[in-house]
């Protein structure tokens, strides 16, 4: 995966500019980390800074056809500098807004950003880790060959044609959308009168609930509303009862029959904001694809 980085109008002063908002470290040492993680992790990487709106438009269109991704601080310009915004829906790569600093918590002026209708997440004050944090989510979030919603549909319902032994049926569909999604875990699960019960997962570890009242966790309140619940940080939601440690967003979908929610599709992912809108429509195709896992013989429990 190749990511173009970004950075706007005075972020080469960093280091020296105002130390207590932007941290001590310099542009240069900003790129090197970037360019380390991304090494890791197998991604390339370029990056450039300009103190000119049109420079940055210039250099985005030089690398949208090299480019996967891009990672953009587009600095003051995020805040009124619309030809910005024009050239990332233009390109249509897939951009995570990044700041250094909180922008939402600062001057209101700041909490305007041109990007946020086009941008598909915010990775903002963090100092240097926003942009790793946003290097880590672009590997997992922009569109790769495996995620095509045709292909992965169409994997789910070739498996599902095939009748298995139950368990093995749920861990392959599990495994299915995991591979195709890039998410951490997945897991499939029967909601009962009283509980709800894991029947296949795939992922690192097993949940570490495997059974749970029907009115728990993130599950009890997409299974009360028939609706997804939708956690972009699960640090924030007081609901969020942890499968597996280290997962920041959680989707639960809840699979729902003439008789009421039968199932839910839980997808996990160790990156904060990993739900894009992209990503929640290629979720909902999906998990409208599994429903037939659910149908056929009622499940016993509880
Ligand atoms: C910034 C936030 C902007 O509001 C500001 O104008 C910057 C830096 C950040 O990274 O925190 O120059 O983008």
């Amino acid at each position: 995966m190749r990511v173009l980085v970004l950075h706007g109008p005075n972020l080469n002063l960093l280091g020296e500019r105002e130390p207590e908002v932007y941290g001590r470290a310099t542009l240069e040492e900003i790129d090197a980390r970037i360019g380390e993680r991304a090494r890791l992790l197998g991604a390339e990487v370029r990056t450039f800074q300009s103190n000119h709106e049109g420079a940055l438009v210039d250099r985005l269109h030089a690398e949208r056809r090299w480019a996967d991704g891009v990672l953009f601080n587009p600095a003051a310009l995020t805040h009124y500098a619309w030809s910005l915004r024009d050239a990332v829906a233009a390109v249509s790569l897939p951009c995570i807004e990044v700041h250094l600093s909180d922008v939402t918590k600062r001057e209101p002026w700041r909490r305007l950003s041109v990007l946020a209708d086009v941008r598909a997440a915010l990775c903002a004050g963090r100092g240097m880790d926003s942009y790793l944090e946003a290097l880590e989510l672009m590997l997992e979030i922009a569109p790769g060959p495996e995620r095509d919603a045709e292909g992965t549909v169409a994997l789910l319902a070739e498996r599902l044609a095939h009748p298995e032994e139950r368990e093995t049926l749920a861990r392959e569909l599990a495994q299915i959308l995991r591979r195709s999604g890039r998410f951490r875990w997945v897991g499939l699960y029967d909601v009962g009168a009283e509980h709800v019960e894991v029947c296949g997962w795939a992922g690192p570890a097993a949940p570490a609930h495997p059974r749970f009242a029907r009115s728990e966790g993130l599950t009890g309140g997409a299974v009360a509303s028939g609706r997804p619940v939708i956690v972009q940080d699960v640090r924030t939601d007081r609901r969020h009862l942890a499968t597996l440690e280290g997962t920041r967003a959680e989707a639960i979908f809840p699979v729902v029959s003439p008789l009421g929610v039968v199932g839910t599709v839980d997808v996990e992912s160790g990156n904060a904001q990993a739900f894009t809108t992209e990503r929640i429509r290629w979720l909902e195709r999906c998990v409208d694809a599994l429903a037939p896992f659910w149908q056929g013989e009622p499940q016993h429990m509880g």
